[in-house]
């Protein structure tokens, strides 16, 4: 599921440009593959995260997952309206998407919360991904209610 669309709505520029920039502050020595992600919360605060990697790779996190925890823990009460996603030396044709495991902790931040995560990821040179909501991205998806 998810939409794939040719250019930016103009709501999504600021964050587009702010994940770019916030890419830079990656560490990936070990990939060379720097992802940005800006979160918007629901007061028009913005949260950055940038992927961080470690010798020991399996210890490495997603810019997602640096940007969802940090926005959680600052600010609790608040709700994430939007998530964009880029990888800006990325050699692929096809937008950037997030891995299982980031769909997984934005599929719950999404059920913390009343309203929908929408989602975009992608660039210019390749074209974007949109998603409405986080369960797109993860149909049929383990949450909290399977363990109650
Ligand atoms: N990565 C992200 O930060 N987000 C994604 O959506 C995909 C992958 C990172 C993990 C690793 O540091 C590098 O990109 C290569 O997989």
């Amino acid at each position: 599921m998810g939409n794939f669309i040719k250019a930016l709505e103009p709501g999504w520029l600021k964050l587009a440009q702010q994940a770019h920039t916030v890419a830079d502050n990656a560490y990936a020595p070990y990939s060379d593959f720097p992802v940005g992600c800006a979160l918007e919360l629901n007061d028009g605060t913005v949260v950055l995260g940038a992927n961080q990697e470690n010798a020991s790779y399996p210890l490495s996190m997603c810019a997602e997952r640096v940007a969802l925890f940090s926005a959680k823990t600052q600010f609790p009460s608040k709700t994430i309206d939007k998530l964009f996603i880029i990888a800006p030396n990325s050699k692929s044709k096809l937008p950037i998407a997030p891995c299982g495991a980031c769909r997984q902790v934005i599929y719950e931040m999404q059920k913390r919360q009343s309203s929908p995560i929408e989602i975009v990821c992608g660039s210019e040179e390749t074209g974007y991904l949109h998603f409405n909501d986080a369960g797109e991205l993860l149909p049929n998806a383990f949450g909290p209610e399977d363990l109650l």
